[in-house]
């Protein structure tokens, strides 16, 4: 939520700082700007001849809307490219997205510009107290107080570094701050808590920005940043200190994709290119989890295997898809190590005084690793001495930083604000977990493990069969392309399946789309039955348990009461087929496995509905990837 990106070295910064918000774009869309620190020798500013004697000062340019009216001002009105750069896509939270309110914002004297992620809570009282030393603010945003307060600071005369540590004291709530002194050194000052924040370590030139997909092109050397620290990048440097000036420590790492990972690819839409990703995703994440036997290995679990056979509760807290993913991966740590398990929004889970300790293993879901809800949910359990495995998909993210152990999952970078691979190899992580947990505690035994970790291994090839046929798929956004509600229907792990088919149309299509639990509809929903409602059924393959049957007898009601129905079941499951107006054929494979194959198509749906409305896939209205507010 809200893109930052900063640069110093020898490149034309507005170059590097525009192209590194094009990659940031999908956290936040409401508006976009950059700064740059120019020493008047460049290229000429916004048609005037370079300074003579050259001075040193901020130039702004900023848009509401999407970069590409960032592009169309800067080529009205163009900026020095060279010198200190910095810049900001925006999620609005303070002020709506109007042009006065785009990031940056520059002090009252001119001489400081700062970009910021996240919400300054306390920032009401610091605008009363710099309206009393007659200060005005003219946006309506929370950030400016800070590009006042650092202004004022620096116009004292104290360094930009320093004045950043004073005002990060002063500051509530979370923040990433990314600023630069007209004035002063050749620098980009920056701080952080609560909110991401890398630095790209170049060859004579460094970066800073919210993910390293602003600076892959031109570093895979990173720098991740702890809780409340100060970083200073110049050409040469990098220096990261507390905010009290004390040296910190800093976790370097590389960054092991590249470029291409981050780019469509030849598709229309990232959402896409990331759903056809899926087989690698799930194979990736599988990759070096098992020896030849089909035993775990997995090392990352830093959690005793004694504290592991203590554990006496699971708690899984996660936000929309990702919990999603952790409704399916109840149904299989349940089964596999007899461990009661719940499921609880992140955003909930902190306010209902919530019975954990010790005991208790919570395992936080997060494909960005710095969704707010999630981080505040795991801070809380972690005070209340659970202990916090992550499941992340992103290295060196916060949750996992503040957990006791963490499964990444290798999906490599998701662009595309609706998560696709995310999810699926969210469940396949925590089914890695489960399995684990059920070998440390001995609820399963080695060969039962092997088997479900053999069946685990075909499933990137019965991902890819089921991507082979998605032309009956896309004819059926076509036919619902004029649909305004369309409901999702699911039983055991079908259930959430149903829940994120119906929260991919809402987010990509706006179609009012409902997931119910296929055994509830008798209890009210039916009621939302008539002539032609589109009805997407996921039925469970044919087994010994009754599963299969009870939802075809669910499918046959909505039938029975005109309802049109999309049927998601195995290929040869001929018992559907009466009750099927369109039939979406699934690899045969086990119940606990389906929900990786049947929400292929279901996302496919959504992104051809959304592309054939005129919508933007990748960037759906209101959205952001990355909530870092709560
Ligand atoms: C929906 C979607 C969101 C995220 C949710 C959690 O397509 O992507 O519902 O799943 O915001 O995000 P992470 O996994 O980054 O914590």
């Amino acid at each position: 939520m809200c893109g930052i990106v900063g640069y110093v070295g020898p490149r034309p910064a507005l170059g590097v700082v525009v192209e590194g918000l094009r990659r940031l774009e999908y956290r936040g869309y409401d508006s976009a700007g950059v700064a740059v620190v120019s020493d008047g020798r460049g290229a000429a500013e916004g048609g005037r001849p370079p300074s003579d004697p050259p001075t040193r000062r901020i130039h702004v340019a900023k848009k509401a809307g999407k970069i590409a009216n960032l592009d169309a001002e800067l080529a009205a009105h163009a900026l020095p490219a060279d010198g200190l750069g910095l810049g900001h896509t925006r999620w609005a939270t303070h002020g709506g997205p109007t042009d006065v309110n785009a990031h940056p914002h520059v002090s009252a004297d001119g001489r400081v510009a700062v970009v910021h992620n996240g919400i300054i809570e306390n920032f009401a009282a610091l605008r009363t107290e710099l309206a009393e030393d007659g200060v005005t603010c003219v946006s309506e945003t929370d950030t400016e107080v800070v590009a006042h307060l650092l202004g004022q600071q620096v116009s004292a005369g104290v360094g930009l570094p320093e004045a950043m540590r004073l005002v990060c004291h002063r500051l509530q709530g979370a923040f990433t701050l990314v600023a630069v002194d007209a004035q002063g050194p050749r620098q980009v000052v920056a701080a952080r808590r609560n909110s991401p924040l890398v630095v790209g370590v170049g060859d004579g030139e460094n970066f800073l920005a919210s993910d390293v997909a602003a600076f892959i092109e031109h570093t895979r050397d990173a720098i991740e940043l702890g809780q409340d620290q100060v970083v200073v990048i110049t050409d040469s440097d990098v220096t990261v200190t507390d905010f009290d000036g004390v040296p910190a420590d800093v976790r370097p790492f590389h960054v092991d994709w590249d470029l291409s990972a981050a780019e469509k690819g030849g598709f229309d839409w990232f959402m896409r290119k990331e759903i056809y990703e899926q087989p690698k995703a799930v194979a990736d994440t599988l990759l070096g989890r098992h020896d030849e036997n089909g035993r775990l290995t997995l090392d990352e679990v830093r959690i005793s295997e004694e504290e592991l056979r203590r554990i006496d509760k699971i708690i899984i807290i996660a936000c929309g898809t990702a919990s999603y993913a952790g409704l399916v991966a109840k149904y299989a740590i349940e089964h596999w190590t007899r461990i009661p398990c719940e499921v609880e929004l992140a955003s909930e889970f902190r306010y209902r005084d919530p019975i954990v300790g010790p005991t208790t293993l919570v395992v936080a879901i997060s494909q960005s690793g710095e969704t707010a809800d999630t981080l505040m949910a795991i801070r809380h359990a972690r005070e209340q001495r659970a202990r916090v495995l992550a499941v992340c998909n992103t290295n060196g993210a916060t949750i996992p930083r503040e957990s006791d152990a963490v499964i990444y999952t290798h999906a490599g970078p998701e662009i595309s604000v609706a998560s696709t691979k995310g999810f699926l190899t969210q469940i396949v992580a925590c089914y890695l977990l489960g399995l684990y947990l059920a070998q440390v505690r001995g609820t399963k035994f080695g060969d039962e493990i092997a088997s479900t970790m053999a069946e685990l291994a075909a499933m990137p090839d019965a991902i890819a069969s089921v991507l082979e046929d998605m032309d009956p798929v896309l004819k059926l956004a076509a036919d619902f392309a004029e649909e305004r509600v369309v409901l999702f229907l699911g039983r055991h792990v079908g259930y959430p399946v149903a829940l994120e088919g119906a929260l991919k149309l809402k987010e990509l299509a706006y179609i009012h789309a409902e997931g119910f639990a296929a055994g509830e509809l008798k209890h009210g929903p039916i009621a939302l039955i008539e002539d032609g409602l589109p009805v997407f059924v996921v039925i469970p393959p044919r087994g010994r348990d009754m599963l299969h049957d009870k939802v075809l007898s669910n499918l046959q009601e909505v039938r029975a009461r005109g309802a049109r129905t999309v049927v998601l079941a195995e290929a040869d499951d001929d018992e559907v087929l009466p009750y099927a107006d369109v039939l979406v054929p699934l690899p045969k494979v086990s119940t606990l496995l389906q929900p990786l194959l049947a929400t292929v198509p279901l996302q496919m749906f959504a992104c051809e509905l959304a592309t054939l409305k005129g919508h933007d896939v990748d960037q759906p209205r209101n959205l952001a990837k990355s909530v870092t507010v709560e």
